[in-house]
């Protein structure tokens, strides 16, 4: 999207004729020139506006040139600003050096050419241009992400609280109490709601982590009766590869949703007869790696760019989180996860850092 708003740029002397004859060069409806006699109110303007380009005279009266340049490199709202300093001291080889050293991008010396003023600017304007552009997709981005999520969280919430409305507007006209069974099935329907809302604040970049050390094969063993129980309502065959203590800081709940999650995809891209492998060992580099190794068909390849977005899902019944939840917890971890698929299996590898060097 082209952005065709006229560009602020700030215009910094003392000397009025001066200022008048940046003017004259700069002039373009393109370009929105402020001007400034003195460094105070060059500072208080790149508060107020935003500006593309700030051109400074160094040799002013009570802040100078260079310390008016400093002082907007230290606020956070202005340290982008490119500066050219205007000068006539352009020649003197510590003058440049102290105009670059505190941030300046070029040097305009008096008298300057009005070609050479007028290029470098537009070149600076064009980078601001481009900048805004790309914040501006960023933000479009985000918005649409947001968007996706709040369509997939309003959809896994909506269908259980219809299913509660419906009942409730139904004892609503009647005479007769709603029966035992209504009431197990509004709750569970409520239950429903609340595990998707527990499972979805997993998501929180910020969300807090209870680290303990632990080994994470013994976490693997003590889950692991569940683990097999679920595989085996599958079909599946679970196998543990799990070799001597690897003991890490982690959060023992994150650590077990993290495992069900990746496990669960495993069981579930398999046929019966297959078999889930859990491995753990020790890098070379000092990592503890988990690996969670499945033998389906692997992941399919327009999946692959969706992988970790939350309430993408290829099945007809599950919500999508799983891959993003893990993805989250692993990066409060510190740790990272990779996975290797092709059409004899998907093995997904979780390497935690050794706590010594986190
Ligand atoms: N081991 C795997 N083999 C093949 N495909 C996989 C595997 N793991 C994930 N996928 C694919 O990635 C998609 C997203 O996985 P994710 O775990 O995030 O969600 P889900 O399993 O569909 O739902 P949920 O985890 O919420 O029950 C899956 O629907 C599936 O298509
Ligand atoms: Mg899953």
């Amino acid at each position: 999207m082209q952005n065709t708003s006229p560009i602020n740029i700030l215009l910094v002397d003392d000397r009025k004729e001066n200022l008048l004859s940046l003017t004259a060069v700069l002039d373009s409806s393109e370009y929105n020139l402020i001007c400034a006699t003195n460094g105070e109110e060059a500072l208080k303007l790149t508060l107020q506006i935003e500006f593309a380009v700030i051109l400074l005279d160094v040799d002013m009266p009570i802040i100078d040139g260079f310390e008016v340049a400093k002082l907007i490199k230290q606020r956070e709202k202005s340290k982008h600003i490119p500066i050219i300093f205007v000068t006539a001291h352009g020649d003197e080889l510590e003058f440049v050096t102290r105009g670059y050293e505190i941030g300046a991008i070029d040097y305009i010396v008096k008298p300057f050419q009005p070609e050479n003023l007028r290029s470098k600017v537009e070149s600076l304007v064009s980078m601001h241009r481009n900048f805004q552009e790309k914040l501006q997709h960023q933000s479009f981005d985000t918005i649409r992400f947001a968007g996706e999520i709040a369509v997939g969280i309003a959809h896994e919430i909506r269908n259980p609280m219809t299913t509660v409305f419906g009942l409730l507007q139904m004892f609503k006209s009647s005479h007769d109490r709603p029966s035992d069974s209504m009431i197990e099935l509004m709750l569970s329907e409520l239950n429903q709601a609340n595990m998707i809302m527990s499972e979805f604040l997993y998501l929180a970049p910020n969300k807090r982590v209870d680290l303990e050390r632990k080994d994470i094969n013994q976490l693997i063993r003590h889950i692991s009766p569940s683990l097999k129980k679920l595989a085996e309502d599958h079909g599946i065959v679970l196998e543990l590869n799990l070799k001597d203590a690897l003991e890490v800081s982690i959060d023992p709940k994150e650590f077990n949703m993290l495992l069900l999650n990746l496990s669960k995809n495993g069981i579930e891209a398999m046929q019966p007869g297959q078999k889930l492998m859990i491995h753990t060992y020790l890098s070379p580099t000092g990592e503890i790696v988990l690996q969670i190794r499945d033998e389906g068909n692997g992941i399919e390849e327009n999946v692959i760019p969706h992988i970790g977005t939350p309430f993408f899902t290829t099945k007809e019944t599950n919500k999508g989180l799983g891959l993003a939840v893990s993805f989250s917890i692993a990066k409060r971890h510190n740790a990272w996860i990779n996975y290797e698929t092709g059409d004899q299996g998907t093995t997904f590898s979780i390497r935690f850092k050794p706590d010594s060097d986190r």
